[in-house]
């Protein structure tokens, strides 16, 4: 390699380093609703939910467990298949391909553990808990069923609204929690289902750190701690409804 060559190669290396990154974070060019990446199933079917991010006319294929479904070549847009699965480990991969050859994958695992394997010990896949397992829930019940095409599922209605058709209305309480108030349960909820119970995204604690302090915690923690005689739970849903209270600071 000339040296004029090693300098663009390298120079474009470390470019990539910094553009790579961003290009991700500003528009993921495919992102999995749900499932999780490894989890273990209790049912035989699981809704495959992702959205697509590219340029238009871009091949979109899914492969579980190494065949390739049939009807998989479209374009950006939001995207649901009910796969089948057999009983153990099943491989779900999606992938995207780019107009500039780019290619994007995603690979999901998924046990389907049956009542036979019930004892059987998967780590590091955790439980995936759907949205309602004694009565099933469906799409249209938070969608709007008439809208097609790319935009399909799209939810253009404020999300609290949706839910509180089915769920207590935590606006009748004297203080609603700040993201309540704009309506906003997915930020800490995925209404599609999780591999952490009460459908939540995240660790309890890890959740309220995307909008406050994480710094500040401990000390919020000692002080408190000696100020509510001893409650000594780090979580800070011990102390506080993450959605509304009839008492000041959302106190439980
Ligand atoms: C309990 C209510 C609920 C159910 C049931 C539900 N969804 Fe959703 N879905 C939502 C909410 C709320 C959002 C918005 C999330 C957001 O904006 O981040 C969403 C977002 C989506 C999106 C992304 C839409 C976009 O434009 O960003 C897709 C795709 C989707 N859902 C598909 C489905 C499919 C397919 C089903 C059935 C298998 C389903 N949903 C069932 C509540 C639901
Ligand atoms: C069509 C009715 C319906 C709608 C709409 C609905 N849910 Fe649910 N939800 C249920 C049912 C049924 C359960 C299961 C309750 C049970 O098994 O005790 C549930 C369970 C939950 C749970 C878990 C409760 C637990 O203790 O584990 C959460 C969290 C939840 N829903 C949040 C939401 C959010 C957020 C929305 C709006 C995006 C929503 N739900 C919309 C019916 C609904
Ligand atoms: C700031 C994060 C956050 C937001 C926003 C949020 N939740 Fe929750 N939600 C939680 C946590 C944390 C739990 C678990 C509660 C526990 O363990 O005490 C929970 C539990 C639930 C449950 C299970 C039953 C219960 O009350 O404990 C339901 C139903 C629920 N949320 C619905 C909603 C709905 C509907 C919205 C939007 C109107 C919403 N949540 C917004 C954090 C949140
Ligand atoms: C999406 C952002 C967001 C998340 C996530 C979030 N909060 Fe908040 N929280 C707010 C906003 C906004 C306020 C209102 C701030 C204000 O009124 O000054 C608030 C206020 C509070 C207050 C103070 C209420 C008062 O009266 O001053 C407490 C306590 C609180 N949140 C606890 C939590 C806990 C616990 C969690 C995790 C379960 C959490 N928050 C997650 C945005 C968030
Ligand atoms: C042991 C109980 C306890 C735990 C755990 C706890 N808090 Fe608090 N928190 C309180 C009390 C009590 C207040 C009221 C403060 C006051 O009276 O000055 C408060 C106040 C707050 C406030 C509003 C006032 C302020 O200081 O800004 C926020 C925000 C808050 N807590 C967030 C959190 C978060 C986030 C967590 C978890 C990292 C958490 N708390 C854990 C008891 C607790």
């Amino acid at each position: 390699m000339s040296r004029t060559y090693k300098v663009i190669f390298f120079g474009l290396l470390l470019l990539s380093f910094f553009l790579l990154p961003n290009a991700t974070f500003s528009a993921v060019p495919l992102e999995v609703l749900s499932p999780p990446e490894k989890i273990v199933a209790s049912l035989p079917e699981i809704d495959l939910i992702f959205k697509v991010n590219t340029a238009r006319d871009a091949e979109i294929n899914i492969k579980v467990n190494g065949k390739l479904l049939a009807g998989d070549k479209s374009q950006t847009g939001n995207f649901h298949y009910t796969l089948g699965l057999k009983p153990g480990l099943n491989t779900i991969v999606i992938s995207n391909y780019e107009e500039g050859g780019i290619r994007y994958t995603k690979e999901l695992q998924v046990f389907y553990r049956t009542r036979d394997q019930a004892a059987e010990n998967i780590q590091p896949f955790r439980v995936f808990y759907p949205h309602g397992i004694s009565r099933k829930i469906h799409c249209s019940d938070c969608h709007d069923s008439r809208a097609s095409g790319p935009d399909k599922f799209t939810m253009n209605r404020r999300i609290d609204i949706v839910c509180y058709k089915c769920h207590e209305d935590f606006t009748k309480k004297a203080y609603l929690h700040g993201p309540l108030g704009a309506g906003e349960c997915n930020v800490c909820h995925n209404p599609h289902g999780s591999d952490r119970p009460a459908l939540l995204n995240d660790e309890e604690s890890t959740l309220c750190f995307i909008c406050h302090e994480k710094k500040l915690s401990e000390v919020h923690f000692r002080k408190m701690k000696e100020r509510t005689g001893g409650a000594s739970d780090r979580n800070c849903v011990a102390c506080h409804d993450p959605h509304a209270s009839s008492k000041l600071f959302q106190l439980k």
